[in-house]
């Protein structure tokens, strides 16, 4: 069984305080060595040899071949803990990498580069890739795991506390793997369940004059607005990017400014990313940076 976080913190606490021990004896060890037989002490005559000894042959070989196969076992163990052997997931959600964001899938509803999660509750995402090999990594929740094109990878993510952890791309994918940034949100169930109704829901602002602006232009080829006509896929669903805490897979913090900077010159912020500019007046860019950015 799982045990609790706190548990967990002494564990390492009493593996890391063996590790010191073990340390202070070697490095001790070896100080006394090079104190005790300096050369200045050198007495006449060889030093004792231990050649052809079979004993103590055996002995080295054999102790360290045993720890390895205690460490061995115990590993396997672990990790086929950590990959969640035995434990049903509670949920399943599809993640699929592309040049340079992320796709999160709820059951079709989706998002994109900030995956959120119920906190204590085993979630299995089935990781693959739209175009080349991107490797799903956010260090405190789990081992990396690849995202390859035409193959569904499996990775179990249990997140024991509540908050925010950050990831990003772990296999260079491009000019742009950098900015492949991922957000983790763990949160409560209910918390969790509110955040899900929203995101099942088509967009929050209904008309807008710079609806219209999204419609009209490119915007409309690569991005989806639930709601809207606007159904492209190339490119993240914007139906409830206002609620993203960053954008670009974390380049830029969410905003109405740097929406708008965003806007006019993607290229600037995220060079080579597949985003182009749009071009529109400073009235239309002001316009629909609020537009999006009020999609909650
Ligand atoms: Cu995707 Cu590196």
């Amino acid at each position: 069984m799982r045990p609790p976080a706190d548990a967990i913190g002494t564990l390492s606490l009493i593996v890391g305080v063996i590790a010191l021990l073990i340390f202070i004896g070697v490095e001790g060890a070896l100080v006394y060595a090079i104190w005790r037989y300096r050369a200045s002490r050198l007495v006449a005559g060889e030093a004792a040899a231990f050649e052809g000894n079979r004993r103590l042959e055996i002995a080295w070989t054999a102790a360290p071949a045993l720890i390895l196969a205690v460490v061995f076992v115990l590993t396997l163990g672990t990790m086929a803990e950590i990959n969640g052997a035995g434990v049903a997931p509670a949920m399943r959600i599809e993640a699929i990498g592309h040049q340079w964001w992320w796709e999160f899938s709820y059951g079709g509803v989706k998002t994109a580069n900030e995956l959120h999660i119920p906190v204590d509750t085993p979630v299995d995402l089935e990781v693959t890739s739209a175009d080349v090999i991107h490797t799903f990594w956010v260090p405190e929740l789990g081992p990396k795991k690849d995202m390859l094109p035409g193959v569904t990878n499996r990775l179990r993510l249990l997140a024991r506390r509540a908050g925010s952890y950050d990831g990003q791309c772990a296999e260079f994918c491009g000019i742009e793997h950098a900015w492949m940034r991922i957000r983790v949100v763990a949160e409560s169930q209910s918390d969790f369940d509110a955040w899900l109704r929203t995101q099942t829901q088509p967009r929050a602002t209904i008309e807008t004059k710079a609806e219209p602006i999204f419609l009209a232009n490119i915007c409309v080829n690569c991005h989806t607005i639930r709601g809207t006509a606007a159904a492209g896929t190339a490119g993240p669903d914007l139906t409830h990017v206002g609620a993203r805490a960053t954008i670009g897979a974390g380049v830029l913090l969410n905003g109405v400014g740097r929406m708008r900077a965003w806007l006019a010159d993607p290229q600037r912020y995220k060079p080579g990313a597949l985003m182009p500019s749009v071009p529109l007046s400073d009235a239309d860019l002001d316009a629909l940076a609020a537009y999006l950015v009020s999609l909650k």
